[in-house]
Order: C-alpha cells, then structure tokens, then sequence
C-alpha cells in the first residue's frame, strides 16, 4: 500500500473551512467538491495514457490520450457521493460504479447492500472515494470486493485518514497489489466512537444534513 498525503497550501486552507463547526452544508458540499478536483489531480498522477497521432492546425504530432479501459470512479455509499462531482470534474469520460457497504453490529462484518459495478474489472483502474478513512474497515471490504472482479489497481480517495485506518489497510492488503491512498491529511486518532480526531465530524450528516 502507498500513501500519499496531498501537501498543498490551498488544500490545508479548504480542509480547514471544512472541519469548522460553523460552515454550513452549502458551504461544506461545494468545498468538498473543490478540495476532491484538487486531490484528484494528484490521485490520478499515473493514470494509463497511451500516444495518439492528431493534427494540430499546422502540423502533425503525437500526443496522449487516456488509455482504454477506461478508468472507474467508485463512490461508496453515501457519503461519497458528495466527492463525485469533483472527481467526474477531473475524469468526465469515466465509468462510475456505486458501492454500498454497512456494517453487521453483531458480527463486525461489512456487507454489501447495493452494487452497481461491472462484473470484471480486470485491467481497470478503480478510483474508490470516501471522505472518511477511520477504522478502515468499509475500506478494506471495498478493495477486496474490488479484487474479486479482478482489479488490481486500486487509488483510494479520501479527505481524512486515522493512523488505526491506514494501519488496518496496510495488514489487510499488505503488498498484494497496488493500492495507493490519496488524502488530504492523517489525523491524530480515532475516539472511542470511532470518530476521527480532530477530524470534521460526521461527514455524510455535515454534507446531506441528519437523517432521523
Ligand atoms: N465517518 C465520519 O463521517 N466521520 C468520522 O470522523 C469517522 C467516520
């Protein structure tokens, strides 16, 4: 697994309007999207290209187009969604599949209640985006379910990360494939709620409002 934390000054500025108590929804959802165009310009660092020969007004050139196929983006359920538009922003040719994975309370076990993924993703790169890296463990289900279509390449998305997530995730998928996360920060630790600390709290409530 790689990680990398998205070092840039504008970044750090829109994560910290987002972590504010004080900013509302409206606010929270279209700085989500900025702060996920800017990430994904850094997440998508080795996309696969291929050369294409085009004519320019004045002369013949090669040059690069993204290669086929075509990459997909994966929102997870439901607080991804509100990163997608700022991904599609980035990526508009591609695919987007949707995964939604909750946990059993009794026996820990994430399962999935909806999935709209094409069967085999041998040769794609997935884009899975969820603002929250906290125990890791809708992550972890999320690459493997990823894995058993045959992915490979798998860069995940996030606005934050706990250390006991990126940890979870490193013992989990270890060196078995490449795996890549790209955040915009790792913050200290997870309280007992498992709350990501100091973090911006509940992100799907601070991005869709409470639902009761
Ligand atoms: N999910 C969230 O939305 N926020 C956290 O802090 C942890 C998990």
């Amino acid at each position: 697994m790689r990680l990398h934390v998205a070092d840039h000054p504008l970044i750090a500025h829109k994560l910290t309007v987002l972590r504010d108590v004080r900013t509302p929804s409206p606010i929270f959802r279209q700085l989500t999207e900025e702060l996920v165009t800017l990430l994904a310009y850094e997440a998508t660092r080795d996309i696969r290209t291929e050369s294409v020969e085009i004519d320019t007004p004045v002369a013949h050139t090669t040059g690069t187009a993204l290669a086929e196929p075509r990459p997909i983006v994966v929102p997870i359920l439901r607080a991804g969604l509100g990163m997608l538009e700022g991904m599609t922003r980035l990526l508009p040719t591609a695919e987007v599949g949707f995964l939604g994975l909750q946990r059993n309370e009794e026996t820990l076990e994430a399962i999935t209640y909806a999935n709209r993924l094409p069967d085999d993703l041998t040769g794609r790169q997935c884009f899975v985006i969820d603002p929250m890296l906290a125990t890791g463990g809708t992550l972890v289900s999320s690459i493997e379910y990823l894995f058993e279509r045959g992915a490979r390449d798998v860069i995940c998305v996030t606005l934050l990360a706990a250390p006991e997530g990126l940890r979870t995730v490193q013992d989990a998928i270890g060196d078995r494939a490449d795996v890549t996360i790209v955040t915009a920060a790792v913050d200290d630790h997870l309280n007992e709620k498992g709350y990501i600390i100091p973090g911006l709290g509940d992100a799907g409530d601070r991005l869709y409002g409470v639902v009761d």
